[in-house]
């Protein structure tokens, strides 16, 4: 017989978590104006929020936590984090951040200006504010696959080459800073994109003169995929995948709270040593002196052993399997989920799920209410709340995908927990017919207001 999964570690140190009523929840959900973000995490029982800056470190990373070096400048721990980064991501020079979002700030003050477009696949949330709020625009140039939850097919973070092509053609060069593949893409699903795409993309901005730039939260994850889905790369190591996809791109971002395995902190990865030169000014500037950026010592050498953690296929197979588990399980009920299986997060598409739910009453963030309401889990809204404003319109804008993702830490719940969830989403399931109505704004920031939207039920 074939050997199931199993997870490759063991459990050292746990952490107590605690159910709680119907009537509590109620009353948290209304206090917290029925935005999750508000919450209190202890009024929470399973945390689907998100897998960033969630996951639970190795008796390694702890250790090296002890071995921290604090100086100010020179730290070894900086030259642990160079030399991890060289080995496993192949970039020669590097700047530390406090976080992902950080990184973009810093690399987009040098790259992006007003009136500029960066194409991409589904730009992140953090990524696309940080476009926009210097006045450029994102143009989305994933491939029309993702935007059907039934489709399988297997790369649905594709850039649809014609698609970016067009854009390429039309503007003028100085206008493209840039093209920014995220791997995988959270935006799409949890998503990876192929080797192939990675390739023709960076054959396709190199005809152009454009440089090509990975989101790489999730470059682990990718990598698994690309091995389990590409032909020609089963038998490669997932470091040897790893390197490869890092070939094609000219700059890098990372947010290391997700494939990284840390709490805090994040990276730019260079090849040009002028780019980086100029980014050094903004990030002394916004983030901290280049050998630290934003980050502790100690938790530079954490997520040094991180990536190498994060990079071996024996945790990649359990972590992603324990994914899928939890959509086969939804899927068992009926349950209208995106396929193929995200890497970091199962979707429900929630206009399917409450199609009696009008888009302008956010399907999505009712149903993570629901979900919260039944049994304390708590997911997350990717959709219309998250999707902001369009900047030059104030009007709503209304994705393709209306979705509430369950996000699973890394290496922190087990498949009971998973069953548990299955459960309570069927059961919300069972119910869906009751729900008629949706929520209604109250309060909104002007950007990524998904994080501090005040809302009503109707
Ligand atoms: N890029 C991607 C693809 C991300 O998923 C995130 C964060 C960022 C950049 C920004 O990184 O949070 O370290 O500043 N995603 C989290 C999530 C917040 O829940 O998906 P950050």
């Amino acid at each position: 017989m074939k050997l199931p999964y199993a997870e490759s570690y063991k459990i050292k140190m746990v952490e107590t978590i605690k159910k709680s009523t119907r009537e509590e929840r109620e009353r948290w959900i209304k206090e917290a104006r029925y935005n999750l973000f508000n919450l209190r995490s202890d009024q929470v029982f399973i945390d689907l929020l998100t897998d960033s800056g969630t996951g639970a470190m190795s008796d390694k990373q702890w250790s090296e936590i002890m071995l921290g070096d604090e100086s100010y400048a020179g730290a070894s721990s900086y030259y642990k984090m160079k030399e991890a980064i060289k080995e496993i991501c192949g970039f020669a020079y590097f700047l530390p951040t406090h976080q992902g979002r950080a990184a973009e700030n810093v690399l987009f003050s040098v790259l992006v200006k007003d009136g500029d477009i960066v194409p991409g696949n589904s730009h992140f949330d953090t990524t696309k504010g940080h476009i926009e709020f210097r006045k450029a625009t994102a143009v989305d140039c994933t491939i029309d696959q993702a935007f059907n939850t039934k489709n399988e097919c297997p790369f649905k973070g594709n850039i649809d080459l014609n698609k970016l092509e067009e854009v390429l053609k039309n503007n003028p060069k100085e206008k493209i800073p840039f093209i920014v593949v995220t791997v995988t893409c959270n935006s799409s699903g949890g998503q990876p994109v192929s080797m192939q795409n990675l390739k023709d993309v960076k054959k396709l901005a190199g005809k152009y003169g454009i440089k090509v730039i990975f989101d790489s939260a999730r470059f682990a994850e990718n990598a698994y995929f690309i091995k389990k889905r590409e032909k020609g790369y089963e038998d490669k190591t997932i470091r040897e995948i790893v390197r490869e996809m890092f070939s094609y791109a000219d700059t890098m971002t990372m947010s290391c709270k997700k494939d990284a395995i840390v709490n805090m902190g994040g990276f730019i990865g260079f090849r040009d040593e002028e780019l980086f030169k100029k980014a050094v000014v903004y990030n002394i500037m916004f983030e901290g002196y280049i050998t630290y950026g934003g980050m502790s010592g100690r938790d530079m050498n954490a997520l040094a052993q991180g990536l190498k953690e994060g990079t071996e296929f024996d945790y990649l197979e359990s972590r992603i399997e324990q994914v899928a588990y939890l959509g086969k399980k939804l899927t068992d009920f009926g349950i209208p989920v995106i396929l193929p299986y995200g890497g970091h997060a199962i979707f429900v598409d929630a206009k399917r799920f409450l199609p009696k739910v009008p888009k302008e009453e956010f399907p999505a963030q009712m149903l993570a209410i629901e979900l919260y309401l039944e049994s304390g889990v708590r997911g997350v809204e990717i959709g219309a709340l998250m999707a902001d404003r369009d900047p030059v319109t104030r009007e709503n804008r209304f994705p393709e995908l209306e979705l509430m993702r369950m996000a699973i830490p890394r290496r922190v719940y087990t498949n009971n927990h998973m069953d548990y969830v299955a459960v309570t989403l069927a059961n919300v399931y069972e119910r869906r017919n009751e729900i008629k109505r949706g929520v209604k704004i109250i309060k909104e920031a002007p950007i990524l207001r998904h994080f501090t939207v005040e809302l009503d039920r109707i």
